[in-house]
């Protein structure tokens, strides 16, 4: 069966990269994440990919940083099975169903309302997941999340397309939210940034980056003073690089060796509150 969807906005078509990417590292011989829900919900769909061009690299980022992410909130639901999930900007993805929550967990998977309509036809639905389909940037969303449970929050992909503003009033607003919990997602510097505005892989995002990089990891310390930084996740220094194809495994272990220079590729950071 192949599905159609309604015209999205280039904002909202942003998903497709960072699903085929999966898709596409799923079909590798060695996978990183090895998301074969994603590779299915690609076939279901009728979608230009080719046009995405997404290169070797990006495959294997987002593959990694998916998995990093995956790694920091499965974590945190073992130590908080009665926690609540939250994936904002959630697209297609199906982190849901790569940590398998215990069912004392609830996850809300959170998109603007036509990536929340498709996701509801798309992504098969498991007990205690729930949509919503609201702008992040819409203070009115959170009433609908229960506020006297541990959270992980999660962002795989969504920062980009916020302003610097915009992120920060989130993140207060998260932590305010929630008696504790965990935020954790994928950062640019702002050589990253101007690398996404420039590389050919990223083409198809390009116009729509808003967030204008960040190169110090403990600044959202000085957004909240709740907020501690748990750690910098530098990909190349992460040792699933073992598993890429050799010239990216010998980029990444030379990147390896300065911060600096690890830090023009993919970070994730994981903060806690
Ligand atoms: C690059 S995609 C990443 C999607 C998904 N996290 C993934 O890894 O496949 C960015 C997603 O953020 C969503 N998004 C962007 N701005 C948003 C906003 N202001 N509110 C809610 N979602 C937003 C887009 O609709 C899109 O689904």
């Amino acid at each position: 069966m192949t599905v159609t969807l309604p015209t999205f906005t280039p904002l909202e078509e942003s998903l497709f990269l960072t699903l085929y990417a999966r898709a596409l590292d799923h079909r590798r011989p060695r996978p990183i994440l090895g998301d074969a829900v994603a590779d299915q919900i690609v076939h279901t769909l009728a979608y230009d990919y080719d046009a995405l061009h997404p290169d070797t690299n990006l495959i294997l980022s987002v593959a990694l940083r998916a998995r990093k992410i995956d790694q920091v909130a499965s974590a945190f639901l073992a130590r908080h099975p009665g926690a609540i999930g939250l994936d904002l900007g959630a697209g297609l993805d199906t982190r849901a169903a790569r940590l398998d929550p215990p069912p004392t967990t609830d996850w809300y998977d959170l998109d603007l309302p036509a990536v929340a309509d498709a996701r509801r036809q798309l992504v098969p639905e498991r007990p205690d997941t729930h949509v919503i389909a609201a702008d992040v940037r819409d203070p009115a969303w959170l009433d609908a999340v229960p506020t006297d449970r541990p959270a992980v929050i999660v962002a795989d992909g969504l920062m980009g397309f916020l302003s610097e503003d915009e992120l920060v009033t989130l993140w207060n607003r998260l932590v305010a939210h929630f008696p504790a919990g965990e935020i954790v997602f994928n950062s640019y510097t702002r050589f990253a940034i101007w690398l996404a505005r420039h590389a050919r892989g990223t083409k198809s995002v390009a116009r729509l980056v808003r967030f204008p990089g960040m190169d110090d990891p403990r600044e959202p310390e000085t957004w909240n003073p709740k907020l501690h930084l748990v750690r910098e996740i530098l990909l190349s220094r992460e040792p699933e690089v073992a598993e890429f194809p050799a010239g990216w495994r010998r980029y990444h272990r030379l990147a390896a060796h300065s911060t600096a220079w690890s830090r023009t590729g993919t970070i994730v950071l994981h903060y806690r509150f």
